[in-house]
């Protein structure tokens, strides 16, 4: 049997429950310094309560949008609303009033927001058109009472860039048809047929609609009953053309869907599907499925936008200007595992870092690749360069990081299949106490991997201390690591993008030294650099 959502709100309850009541008081009243103790300095979290899915992203008026789940009584999951921040680089935000609050026709969960540029909806005028936000009605009522069509896809619009927003009296305008998980509508404008489109997910599958205004939706079809992975829930997908990093004019749709759970590393993940969209159906290409193993549930095969446990319900912004032209995302960096129970106050969640997705073809097939935004590289401070050459064991490099040890960045180079002795290598952050996370590659089972085993504490927790693997999915004769380190957080870019792992992590006091590894012989290493980084706060 699979599970859905009732299963995932029962496990929110207990996970409240195993929070203890006091702290949660005592620190939601605590004052915002974004120095506590585990704060993201480089990621976007909100000042305090409780944070997931990204929502409604978009460009307009030089500013980038992030619209987010968000409870502002607790800090664990609760009555959803739309929190609100804006940006000029994605990187430094400023935070603005809630957008979208709970009414009479249930929580505001996750959906999308579209410039409407030709006041298709008749919302605004053709001098000011509408931003148009799309999302999920969920009443609580009908859910309490066991009904299946709880969910419904509403609208709000804004005349105001964004500041201030209006719910639309004809909600909702996708009413359920006898779907129990119906929900996070990510609506995009369709050039070829001249029309908006929406895809939601429909149980542990997704379902597309058309729209001239978007008012009035007509499905038109279905995708994934048999493909990718199915061990949970299908949740907030996103279609879209993606260029090829080599040809720009090159271009396939892509698919990207959230599973909770059946995540590669257990929990919440982000598949994707590479094909053909003609504005009704999408079709997967299978000469541009990536040949990857089947998954441990049987199923087809799925590939991850972001093998780690901690980068889930991520889609990509939308209205970014032609001649940008880049497709932009971002992810909540947390898994349903152990979300509403990590180690953080006054706040809970942060988002990944912006990252530019590009097609890129391989040897076994074509995979999205995932790098941070190009802006992300205006937070580097003082460089560093390791002397490069044979090591073997662990030498420790704190000494020559600035303003050592985190955030930081680090860059590793070294052949991917050194000689036979040599197996694991790497970067192991550690403390006083003894706790330590490494970050490397294995050369005999070709995977990344994080081990976070004895990174903390983890009594919050049994899904959270583990060793995180990814599959390599490039033949170069050269393996490079790009590690972006922040606080209580490690985004693992491999393979230029290829192989991208995103990671949570809780020492019991913040890591003070950085070291070198390789296991078993002399590794030599071809280059060892990185940057120190400056807080966004
Ligand atoms: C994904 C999700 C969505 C839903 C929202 C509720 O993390 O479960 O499917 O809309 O979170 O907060």
């Amino acid at each position: 049997m699979k599970k859905f959502f009732i299963p995932m709100l029962i496990t929110l309850v207990v996970a409240s429950c195993k929070t203890d009541p006091a702290t949660v008081e005592e620190d939601s009243t605590a004052t915002v310094t974004y120095q506590e103790p585990y704060r993201p300095q480089l990621h976007f979290s909100p000042p305090a309560k409780w944070m997931n899915d990204p929502n409604g992203m978009f460009f307009y008026e030089d500013e980038y949008h992030l619209f987010y789940q968000y409870y502002p009584d607790s800090t664990v999951w609760g009555p959803m609303h739309w929190g609100h921040a804006v940006s000029t680089d994605m990187i430094h935000w400023e935070h603005l009033p809630i957008a979208l609050y709970p009414d009479s026709l249930g929580y505001i969960f996750s959906g999308s927001a579209v410039v409407d540029r030709n006041n298709t909806s008749g919302l605004g005028t053709a001098d000011n058109p509408p931003i148009v936000a799309i999302f999920t009605h969920h009443d609580p009522v009908g859910e309490r009472e066991k009904r299946i069509d709880f969910q419904y896809q509403s609208i709000a619009y804004s005349l105001d860039r964004g500041r201030t927003w209006t719910k639309y009296k004809g909600n909702p305008v996708v009413p359920n048809p006898g779907i129990r998980d119906f929900r996070d509508p990510k609506v995009s404008w369709h050039e070829a047929s001249q029309s908006w489109i929406m895809i939601l997910a429909a149980k542990d599958r997704v379902h597309l609609y058309r729209s001239p205004n978007l008012k009035d939706w007509t499905f038109a079809s279905e995708f994934g009953a048999e493909l990718g992975s199915h061990g949970g829930v299908w949740e907030c997908p996103d279609l879209f053309p993606l260029g090829s990093e080599d040809d720009m004019s090159f271009q396939k749709w892509v698919m990207l869907v959230s599973i909770n759970p059946g995540g590669p590393n257990g929990g919440s993940a982000t598949q994707y599907f590479i094909g053909d969209f003609d504005g009704t159906t999408f079709t997967l290409d299978p000469a541009f499925a990536p040949r990857v193993q089947a998954t441990p549930d049987g199923n087809q095969q799925a590939v991850w936008l972001d093998y780690g446990p901690d980068d889930y319900a991520g889609v990509t912004f939308s209205g970014v200007p032609p001649e940008d032209g880049r497709r932009l995302f971002m992810g909540w960096m947390s898994n349903w595992s152990y979300a509403n129970m990590v180690p953080t106050a006054p706040w809970r969640s942060a988002m990944t870092l912006p990252r530019t997705l590009s097609l890129k073809q391989m040897p076994m097939g074509w995979i999205i690749r995932s790098r941070p935004v190009l802006e992300f590289e205006a937070l580097r401070t003082g460089g560093f360069e390791v002397v490069r050459g044979p090591e073997q064991g662990e030498k420790e490099i704190t000494p020559v990081i600035p303003h050592a040890p985190l955030p930081v960045e680090i860059n590793l180079r070294a052949m991917a299949s050194p000689t036979e002795s040599v197996g694991r290598f790497g970067i192991k952050l550690s403390n006083d106490p003894g706790e330590h996370l490494s970050i490397g590659y294995d050369p005999q089972a070709m995977q990344y991997f994080i081990d976070r085993r004895e990174s903390g504490p983890a009594d919050f927790s049994d899904a959270f201390p583990k060793m995180l693997t990814a599959p390599r999915l490039s033949d170069d004769p050269a393996i490079n690591l790009r590690m972006i380190i922040d606080v209580s957080s490690v985004e693992l870019f491999a393979d230029y993008g290829s192989s991208v792992m995103t990671a949570l992590f809780f020492p019991s006091e913040p890591f003070n030294h950085v070291s070198l590894f390789a296991e078993g012989g002399e590794l030599e290493w071809q280059r060892i650099d990185g940057r120190s980084l400056q807080s966004i706060w």
